[in-house]
């Protein structure tokens, strides 16, 4: 432990600040640096927030509220994050290791957006609607109103705290819910804020709670918490499967967005110096700890050589280094566990006959002695069978792999579990659209990739999820749909009580 004594951290639940009987240490992922201590949460505290968010939810305080007073207050919140975006970036890049321009313009500048988006939802959302229907057999006026589930749980991963929580807080708050976030292990700091700032601007006591502590304990309770009535996740598919399965017990709804293996498909007349800059854009941000990362780079067998060779050259060109210099472009991975695993899935295919074209291990210097660090990395003599092209690895490695014909590219790209993501490269934009409806992914790009608009969805096929965050729907996700039926009927003759009760009144 560091002698220079550092801020401790705790939860935050029923509008107060909550410590626990245990600490943990938060180490930058750059430089092992201790930046905090945080207290580590138990199941009792996540039982004590979701009594607390279950309290505010009957009582009204925020469900209550209309429409446009969620808006605005949820506005102030989204502003906040905008003035405050210095604290908010620091928050982010001290825990998980972002660049400080993609914590800028990414973890932090979306979020802010996101949020008020969600806000704005809250006010242009469509909670009742009355239905035109059939006079038969009898008369009546139908309505259809969105009503707030209750008490949502949302569970978060560490590579975007800020924006993966607010795709799941946001709608959560906009449609009347209370929300419990259990928060990375690793990453608590911008969430943490966030629920002091939603505070501040008037969200009641008990409507927005943060626990932390680890996944299997306190993440699980939450999934299976009989007054949980909504759990949304992102993170690894097998903890995703999890997390269903412990829904089950109480029928929740469940929304999960959870791993990846997205295919990137450049064809023959592609501008090469375009495509290759975009496949690295694709697949290296952020050291390739997203989910909807380019990871499977599938080339035309003719122009392999050549597109590998572009692509190697132009990775010599990333700046790997400090995340809070500017000119970094690639910072640290998460942690020596991740950093780990990245190992082993190279030395895996390295094992299997695959080439390393460039990378393959941990950079050379001083500064990589410290932290995690895996040098950006290219692997070719690939096929789609090994682990390297089908698992998620969620470090800063690009698999690539040759087709001989469009049909086949297009069989290789959806031969795999995940659906979340995948991009076509070609100078002729309807000809790649094409291929981009052949392919079995939720978001799908041509010519770009890490394009995420708030008002369009985002989610998998297959096993990359349930559900879809984001988008005009949004708030679909976070209420039930209630029919309310008034029956006009006042004729006893008439009404459809008849087909059982056949015979007429006596007396
Ligand atoms: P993870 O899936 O274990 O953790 C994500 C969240 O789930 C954390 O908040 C964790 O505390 C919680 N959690 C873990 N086990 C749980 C359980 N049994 N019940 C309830 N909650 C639980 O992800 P991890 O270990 O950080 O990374 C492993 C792999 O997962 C990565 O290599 C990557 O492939 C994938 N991943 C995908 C993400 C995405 O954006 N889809 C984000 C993070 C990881
Ligand atoms: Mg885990």
């Amino acid at each position: 432990m560091a002698s220079t004594s550092v801020r401790h951290h705790t939860m935050f639940i029923g509008g107060e600040d909550v410590d626990s009987g245990s600490a943990y240490e938060i180490r930058h992922p750059a430089t092992d640096e201790l930046v905090c201590t945080m207290a580590k949460g138990t199941v009792a505290d996540a039982d004590r927030a979701v009594a607390s968010a279950r309290e505010a939810f009957e009582s009204g305080v925020w469900s209550g509220k209309s429409p446009a007073e969620r808006q605005e207050i949820m506005q102030r919140i989204a502003a906040r994050i905008g003035t405050d975006q210095d604290e908010f970036i620091a928050a982010e890049i001290s825990c998980n290791g972002a660049t400080v321009r993609q914590a800028a313009g990414f973890h932090v500048g979306m979020a802010g957006v996101h949020f008020d988006y969600f806000a704005q939802l809250a006010g242009s959302y469509e909670f009742e609607r009355t239905i035109e229907t059939d006079p038969v057999p009898t008369a009546s006026t139908n309505t259809i109103r969105r009503e707030p589930v209750g008490v949502c749980a949302a569970i978060v991963p560490w590579n975007f705290p800020l924006i993966l929580g607010t795709w799941k807080i946001g709608p959560a708050l906009a449609a009347g819910n209370s929300v419990v976030v259990k928060v990375d292990e690793k990453t608590p700091l911008s969430l943490l804020k966030l629920a002091h700032v939603a505070h501040e601007e008037g969200v009641p006591a008990g409507v927005f709670n943060l626990v932390s502590g680890d996944g299997p304990e306190v993440g699980a309770r939450l999934a299976s918490h009989p007054d949980v009535d909504k759990v949304a996740f992102t993170g690894s598919t097998a903890v995703g499967r999890e997390i269903m399965r412990l829904a089950s017990g109480t029928v929740k709804k469940v929304t999960l967005e959870l791993g990846g293996k997205g295919p990137s498909i450049i064809l023959d007349d592609a501008d090469l110096d375009f495509a290759v800059d975009g496949v690295i854009f694709g697949c290296m941000l952020f050291s390739g700890q997203m989910c909807e990362s380019g990871t499977r780079l599938l080339v035309p067998a003719e122009l392999h050589d050549d597109i590998v060779a572009r692509l190697v050259a132009r990775v010599a060109d990333l700046n790997v280094g400090d995340p809070n210099e500017l000119a970094t472009d690639l910072g640290p991975v998460i942690s020596r566990r991740q950093r780990d695993r990245i190992l082993a899935y190279i030395d895996g295919a390295r094992a299997e006959g695959a080439t390393i074209a460039c990378g393959g291990g941990i950079p050379e210097g001083e500064e990589f002695q410290r932290g995690h660090w895996i040098a950006p990395t290219i692997i070719t003599d690939i096929t789609n069978d090994m682990p390297i092209a089908r698992e998620e690895v969620f470090g800063p490695v690009l698999s690539v792999l040759s087709y001989s014909s469009l049909d086949e590219a297009v069989a290789i790209a959806n031969d795999t579990e995940y659906g979340l993501s995948a991009g076509v490269w070609s100078r002729d934009t309807d000809r790649a659209a094409e291929v981009g409806r052949r392919l079995r992914a939720g978001t799908t790009w041509v010519n770009t990739w890490h394009a995420v608009d708030p008002r369009l969805p985002f989610g998998g096929y297959k096993q990359s999820g349930l559900g879809r965050e984001i988008g005009l729907g949004a708030l679909d996700e976070y209420t039930e749909a209630k029919h309310l039926h008034v029956d006009h009927t006042t004729d006893l003759g008439l009404a459809t009580f008849a087909l059982v009760l056949s015979t007429p009144r006596h007396g």
